[in-house]
């Protein structure tokens, strides 16, 4: 699979991001440090998804299985690609299967917005989902299915439009070393100034 860099296609703004990785990348804290200092709006997909299901992420893989949690996850994000057409700066931090669904990972590279894979070795991802015991993720079963899980990913999140080494960095350093790589201080400032991109 390509590495495809982003451009303005499909009508929506550069003033997004998406945040890919697997579980334990960080996604959800570096996007929160990321819209705070950006002062965009942050989505949590799984927050979405949950919240139009009125049921939580682990209910729903429990009682309509996974299947059910993709359609779901494709549909919420379709939901957010409407947001973001209606001129919405969002930071989006995506589940750590999002973007490895084919039908899913067509939609967003085709949507232009550029995703960031937030990369880290994967003894510290596995010590970092051990750690977060309040998240509950329904495909963290085994230490042997999340390696296997990781390894058939690794190619989908390699197509990210940017790559960042998270190993040993902490939140706000990621959030400023995506910032500044994707010059978002910039754009920033622009969109508040109100120029046309
Ligand atoms: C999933 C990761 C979870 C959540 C769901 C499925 C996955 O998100 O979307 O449990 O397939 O890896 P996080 O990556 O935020 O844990």
């Amino acid at each position: 699979m390509r590495r495809k860099q982003p451009s303005a296609v499909a009508g929506l703004p550069s003033s997004s991001v998406f945040l890919v990785g697997f579980m334990g990348a960080g996604k959800s804290s570096v996007g929160r440090a990321l819209g705070e200092r950006l002062n965009w709006v942050f989505e949590d997909l799984d927050d979405r998804i949950e919240a139009r299901e009125g049921r939580t992420v682990a209910e729903i893989f429990r009682d309509s299985g996974e299947s059910e949690f993709r359609r779901a996850e494709h549909a919420a994000l379709q939901q957010i690609f409407q947001e973001l057409r209606g001129g919405v700066s969002m930071i989006v931090a995506l589940g750590g299967g999002t973007f490895a669904q084919g039908a899913t990972h067509k939609a967003i590279q085709d949507s232009g917005v550029p995703t960031v894979f937030l990369d880290a070795p994967l003894p510290e991802l596995w010590q970092r989902c051990a750690q977060q015991l309040e998240a509950k993720r329904p495909l963290m079963t085994s230490q042997t299915r999340f390696r296997e899980t990781h390894k058939a990913r690794l190619p989908y999140y390699e197509t990210a439009s940017w790559r960042i080494d998270t190993a040993g960095k902490k939140v706000d350093v990621i959030a400023a070393e995506i910032a500044a790589k994707l010059k978002l201080k910039e754009i920033a400032l622009r969109t508040e100034e109100g120029e046309v991109e």
